[in-house]
């Protein structure tokens, strides 16, 4: 079985002609956490939603865990934490998180077989309410979307997320919108989920330092068109706490995604 998510010359061309990925190839094997980076419209959120089944590809292939993003999704393998929230409007906090795990029997078996796992596991209810008090929502599990402030919703998309226990669990750039302090937390929270279910991670970022510490391997991607320059692992202890961020082997990878980057802005065939 081709267990991961596989990206194997793939491109995709949107209806105006802009060429938003091209000849991109990526592996990811299964447990493995993968940060995406670099400039707006590189392709990132595009690259996420075709791993999630919400856009197709005009050449190449993609699969996770071996079968196609169509058959992943409808077996509900894949949480997808969006670049904007997209709640429902007309549900409360609490039944927007909860109304994706309300999965059948048939889309747990056929997730079990894919992954590998007993369909017990995949059925078993994670706590909603403590998830959400965790992510600092406990006294707003019963307001509407409309109430909440845009870190608020940011973060119901993130447990909505989380509760599917997804095997995959692809996020564009969860954090963005939270200030540190929340942002640390969920951090912490992200990576014990990733401990104990061993969850694949697809995550765009724009902060270096975010996707060093939390990543096995940043993708450093550049536009026009939207292709991968650079994939480099972090070869670095866990967990990755306060300490390790202000030492020089920290810094040295910070460096190498920066120096990355750079090269990713400068414009193809310019001196
Ligand atoms: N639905 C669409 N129709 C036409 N062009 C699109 C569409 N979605 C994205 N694009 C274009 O494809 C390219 C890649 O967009 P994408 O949203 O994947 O970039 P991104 O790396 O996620 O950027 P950002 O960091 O700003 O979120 C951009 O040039 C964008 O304008
Ligand atoms: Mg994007």
């Amino acid at each position: 079985m081709n267990a991961g998510v596989r990206l194997h010359g793939v491109r995709k061309t949107y209806g105006d002609g802009t060429v938003a990925l091209d000849d991109v190839s990526l592996s990811v094997p299964p447990g493995r956490f993968v940060s995406l980076i670099g400039p707006s419209g590189c392709g990132k959120s595009t690259l996420l939603r075709l791993v999630a089944g919400l856009e197709a590809q005009d050449h190449g292939q993609v699969s996770v865990h071996g079968v196609s993003p169509e058959d992943a999704c409808a077996a509900k393998l894949i949480g997808l934490v969006p670049q904007t929230p997209a709640l429902l409007p007309w549900l409360d906090v609490l039944r927007n998180v909860t109304l994706p795990r309300r999965m059948n029997r048939r889309a747990a078996a056929r997730r079990a077989e894919i992954a590998g796992v007993e369909a017990r596991a995949v059925l078993q209810e994670p706590d909603m309410l403590s998830l959400l008090a965790r992510a600092g929502l406990a006294e707003a599990v019963h307001r509407l979307p409309s109430q909440l402030s845009g870190g608020m919703q940011q973060r119901v998309a993130i447990v909505r997320a989380f509760g599917l226990r997804p095997d995959v669990l692809l996020m564009d750039e969860p954090f963005s919108a939270l200030d540190e302090f929340t942002r640390e937390a969920l951090q912490e929270q992200l990576l014990d989920l990733w401990d104990e279910l061993q969850t694949t991670v697809l995550f765009v970022t724009h902060s270096i330092q975010e996707a060093v510490r939390l990543s096995d391997t940043v993708v450093v991607m550049a536009p026009d068109p939207g292709r991968v320059v650079d994939v480099i692992d972090i070869d670095l202890p866990r967990p990755r706490g306060q300490q390790l961020l202000e030492q020089g082997r920290f810094h040295a990878y910070e460096d190498r995604v920066r120096n990355a980057l750079r090269g990713a802005w400068r414009v193809p065939g310019a001196a």
